[in-house]
């Protein structure tokens, strides 16, 4: 034994003796983790923000959260002897004066960006799975909190610079308050302290951005994991796979190499996409002033959906008894973005409604196997592009020698139309996908050889898959409809026939699919 493994040795047995920590390790650090390379997506989510934890923390040495007004006298001269306030100032002097400091909240401002949308892909990545399904539906609505948070987050942390994009975002969100129904003047009260802008908006914000949402980060992603390493981790079909084992590498060592050098090349990404590429040039727009407005005023990618719905919204406003209802900015700021978070959150309970399934999933579905789940996300997806198009509908109008109007109606229409249209393609496109795949089984791989028989027909070759190939596209369920009769065994008819009728229509078209082949299939054709 050297005197490093010594040394080592004896460390490991003071720790051990006082914490009893080596029998917990031996049992945790060889568990076994699938190996897919979509579950890298979650962890790109967990290094981002612990980039981001890192890089704001170098931010708060420098930056001043005070909407206190001062005159610029730092080393950009456009602004020189300008007033503004000292968050937009001290913003300025981290991005020109602070050696590094450019360079830094570049790094925290991408990290945001790819934060944002690795969870976006990580969700898209679980919902096509249905990793959501029972037991890991509690994971599921944490993953939507903590979503909800991140667009928070992001939102909150590029509106403290005060320059005019970002006071801008301000403005939208004051008005989006001020749109809820009774309460709305006096919560925008609340919030900035009196009339908008006032002068303590910033400086809350800023506890919220670096002290109260990172704290419940913290929080939820750490029961996000405990909750992943406990239910264990989801398993892609394939052939020694089952509900009841997990086929993969231990932790220790094969995972954490992976995961300790996958981090750093998250970082080194981030790192040089931030000292390459500007994001965010705050001294290009000015400080904020409420009478002004920058051309191409665009918000980060995650809330420009939210920013195209409210665009495309027509002028709708009703007048109460003297009180002003703002349906244009209520609706689409409000109550859509609402729905469609509630809808996500219990999607798990919807779906187990419809097809009555309450066992435990721990396989995967491949996205076809599963046409309504996956014409549902594809449909989601289409409403999100065509708001997100409209959140950029100035630039793009610009850009492409457009008129805005036409933009504006085109998305309007889109956004009714093109989301059910990706519905009917999308489902028809899986179904197609499982005919190829029962194609494939039955009669085998096309080898691309012509044979001329002696008749002089051509026919071509066709090679049997592997049974490995074979299992994978045979081993998902093929669950038949509900069968919830209207009238019970006597012929009374059912207590809530509306709820009935809708679950067995759901139903129906949720196990609409090409049945796979069967062990008979097979041997018929073997005997042709
Ligand atoms: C801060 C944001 C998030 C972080 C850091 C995070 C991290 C992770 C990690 C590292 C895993 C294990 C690896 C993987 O399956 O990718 C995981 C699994 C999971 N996540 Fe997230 N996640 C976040 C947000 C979300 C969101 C938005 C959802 C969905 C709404 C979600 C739902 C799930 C579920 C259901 C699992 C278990 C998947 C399985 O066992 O197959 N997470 N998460």
């Amino acid at each position: 034994m050297t005197a490093r493994e010594r040394v080592a040795g004896t460390v490991a047995n003071y720790v051990d003796e006082r914490t009893g920590a080596a029998a917990w390790m031996k049992k945790n650090l060889q568990k076994v983790f699938p190996d897919h390379w979509s579950f890298m997506l979650g962890e790109i989510a967990l290094y981002s923000f612990v980039i981001l934890l890192l890089s704001g923390t170098f931010l708060t040495f420098w930056f001043d959260p005070s909407m206190r007004h001062v005159v610029y006298e730092g080393s950009y001269q456009p602004l020189k002897d300008v007033e503004m306030s000292a968050a937009y100032a001290s913003a300025l002097h981290i991005s020109f004066d602070v050696r590094g400091g450019l360079l830094m909240r570049q790094i925290h401002h991408w990290a945001a960006l790819i934060f944002a949308a690795a969870i976006v892909v990580h969700l898209l990545r679980v919902f096509f799975t249905g990793a959501f399904r029972k037991p890991r539906e509690f994971n599921w609505i944490l993953g939507i909190a903590l979503l909800t948070l991140a667009i928070v987050e992001g939102f909150l942390g590029y509106s403290l610079p005060d320059d005019l994009l970002s006071g801008t975002g301000v403005r939208i969100a004051h008005a989006i308050i001020q749109s809820i129904p009774v309460v709305g003047t006096y919560l925008s009260f609340f919030a900035f302290g009196g009339a908008f802008p006032g002068e303590v908006f910033i400086p809350r914000i800023y506890i919220v951005h670096v002290l109260l949402l990172p704290g419940i980060f913290l929080a939820l992603i750490t029961v996000h994991l405990m909750l992943v390493w406990y239910q264990k981790h989801t398993q892609y079909p394939g052939p020694g796979r089952t509900e009841k084992n997990v086929v993969g590498y231990p932790l220790m060592p094969v995972y954490m190499a992976k995961a300790g050098g996958f981090f750093f090349i998250v970082f080194g990404v981030t790192a040089f996409i931030s000292a390459v590429a500007s994001i965010n040039p705050i001294w290009l727009y000015g400080p904020y002033t409420p009478g002004q407005i920058s051309a191409g005023s665009q918000p980060d990618w995650y809330m420009g959906w939210l920013d195209g719905l409210v665009r495309m919204a027509p002028p709708i406003e009703t007048y109460f008894f003297g009180y002003t209802v703002s349906w244009n900015i209520l609706i689409p700021g409000l109550i859509v973005p609402g729905i469609l978070f509630t809808g996500m959150a219990l999607y798990p309970f919807i779906e187990s409604w419809i097809t009555g399934d309450k066992r435990e999933h721990h396989l995967l579905d491949r996205p076809r196997n599963a046409p309504n789940r996956t014409a549902l996300g594809a449909m989601s997806i289409t409403f999100m592009i065509v708001a997100l198009i409209n959140g950029g509908n100035d630039l793009i109008a610009t850009h492409f020698d457009l008129s805005i109007n036409q933009i504006m109606w085109g998305t309007r229409i889109g956004i009714l139309v093109l989301p059910p249209l990706a519905f009917v393609i999308t489902k028809r496109l899986c179904l197609s996908l499982q005919r190829a795949d029962r194609e494939l089984v039955l009669h085998g791989r096309e080898t691309g050889r012509l044979l001329r028989l002696p008749s002089g027909e051509f026919v071509e070759v066709h090679e049997p898959i592997s049974p490995e190939l074979a299992w994978k596209l045979t081993a998902h369920e093929q669950a038949p409809p509900l069968a919830l009769e209207d009238v019970d065994t006597r012929g009374v008819r059912r207590a809530g026939g509306l709820k009935n009728k809708l679950r067995k229509r759901m139903s129906e078209a949720n196990a609409e699919s090409i049945a796979k082949p069967t062990a008979n299939d097979l041997k018929e054709i073997e005997h042709h």
